[in-house]
């Protein structure tokens, strides 16, 4: 279920442990790539403050991670009240791992989600300029629909099923097998 991605990469959820790592990876991310992921020039003690509340309850962060770090991250966060079945999609990856296909692997792995949450709508906030996000949210055209109205993509997630429910969990178990094993090749590997 869970395919090797660039450079050995794998995808995971995150949890509040893993805090620091997003902190870190997001202020690694280069200033177009930073700009791109937060609509505007910020500096980085609000990306600092945004990565510490971003794990908050809700929230659902996928992870692309290589040889223990983190290099990408898909964030779906919930909009509105519980019955608003809104969320808003954002994506960051470090400029090495770009147009190798974790994006697209990210977005397939929200998109999962967000259906298993009864979710209708996913805004992907993302600037008029930034053709590559465009491009990437068009590659799920045939089973979604898009109105991008030069800034916001929204993305219609279709209803649960009892397979897509069990996709999740076969994905969210092999990734854990994989984390737990790159915690331990991290704990034997010699500083
Ligand atoms: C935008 C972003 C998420 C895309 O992820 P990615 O891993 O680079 O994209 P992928 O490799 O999966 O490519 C997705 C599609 O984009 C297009 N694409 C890829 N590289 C491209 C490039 N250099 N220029 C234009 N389009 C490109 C292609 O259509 C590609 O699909 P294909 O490979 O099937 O042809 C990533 O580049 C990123 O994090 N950028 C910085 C932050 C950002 O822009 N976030 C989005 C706003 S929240």
């Amino acid at each position: 279920m869970e395919e090797l991605l660039a450079d050995g990469g794998v995808i995971r959820k995150l949890w509040i442990a893993d805090a620091d790592q997003y902190r870190e990876h997001l202020l690694r991310l280069d200033g177009e790539s930073r700009r791109n992921r937060f609509g505007g020039t910020i500096a980085d003690d609000v990306v600092i403050a945004y990565a510490d509340g971003s794990l908050r309850a809700g929230a659902v962060l996928h992870g692309f991670v290589v040889d223990g770090i983190l290099r990408g991250v898909a964030e779906l966060r919930p909009l509105g009240g519980p019955l608003s079945r809104q969320a808003e999609a954002a994506f960051s990856i470090e400029k090495p791992w770009q147009s190798h296909g974790v994006g697209s692997a990210l977005l397939e792995r929200t998109l999962l989600a967000a259906r298993n949450r009864g979710i209708k709508l996913v805004h992907m906030a993302c600037l008029a300029d930034n053709t590559r996000m465009q491009e990437l949210a068009r590659k799920f055209e045939a089973e979604l629909s898009f109105d991008f109205g030069g800034v916001v993509g929204e993305v219609e997630a279709p209803h649960p099923t009892p397979l897509s429910i069990f996709r999740e969990l076969v994905a969210d178990g092999h990734s854990f097998a994989t984390a737990v094993l790159d915690a331990q090749s991290r704990l034997l590997r010699p500083e």
